[in-house]
């Protein structure tokens, strides 16, 4: 009897179609639903802080330069991933992330954690021309960075809109942005973000343990 069935669904390409799809997305929502429930109690921990103005522009210049293209920065719970970058990424370390850059093509390094690791004249030589400081380096360089200034202003609607998101920026955060990038250029603020990654953002160590302990 059964195989009449099969036989039924064999045979019709749309019924067939049709149920694949079904059965799929009952799949693909019993793993996802749970993860957007998730995503809501992922609360910021004490340590992690909303991007200072010099920052956030920097973050801004890494999206519109597409780093994201070649970096991830999201760092597995792999043995081979975390003796290289450092103890694996927590979802609250980007709760002020939008849009996240986790990203998953690697053609560089993850930069999770790439804060601290090299000093601001280095990643400005890097930035400029990666060449300079790593001869196989088959990164692009962005020298043009240099020589432009920042917006105060658009970096203060940033802010604003950010705080309607729900990001805790008060008035005098958004009044005080101007003085904080007052003469940087957008190198200058992206190597600022850089060098805050993994650090600015790193939960305390308790915080780090009870994320990880409520994660799947
Ligand atoms: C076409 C791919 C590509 C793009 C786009 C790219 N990178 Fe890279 N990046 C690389 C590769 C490959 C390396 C490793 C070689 C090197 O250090 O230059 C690297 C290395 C780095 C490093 C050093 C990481 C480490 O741990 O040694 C930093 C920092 C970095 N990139 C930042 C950036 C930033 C910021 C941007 C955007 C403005 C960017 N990259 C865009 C490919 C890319």
């Amino acid at each position: 009897m059964a195989f009449k069935h099969f036989e039924a669904i064999e045979k019709h390409a749309g019924l067939l179609g049709v149920l694949i799809a079904i059965f799929v997305s009952i799949g693909g929502l019993a793993e996802i639903t749970p993860l957007f429930m998730q995503a809501h109690a992922v609360k910021a921990p004490p340590g992690v802080h909303p991007y200072d103005p010099l920052r956030l522009a920097g973050r801004d210049i890494y999206v519109r330069e597409g780093c994201y293209l070649c970096h991830s920065q999201m760092i597995r719970a792999l043995r081979f991933e975390t003796e290289r970058y450092g103890h694996y990424s927590t979802a609250v370390e980007s709760v002020y992330d939008r849009p996240f850059q986790w990203g998953s093509k690697r053609t560089g390094p993850d930069l999770a954690r790439v804060g601290g690791k090299y000093s601001d004249p280095w990643h400005r030589l890097h930035l400029m021309n990666p060449r300079q400081v790593v001869p196989q380096s088959n990164m692009p360089g962005y020298p043009w960075l240099a020589g432009k200034k920042l917006d105060a202003a658009q970096i203060q609607a940033s802010m604003r809109t950010l705080r309607r998101l729900g990001d805790p920026y008060t008035d005098a955060d958004i009044a005080g942005a101007p003085a904080a990038v007052d003469g940087k250029t957008e190198m200058d603020a992206l190597i600022a973000y850089l060098q805050g990654l993994g650090i600015k953002n790193e939960p305390t160590p308790a915080a780090a343990a009870a994320s990880a302990a409520g994660a799947p």
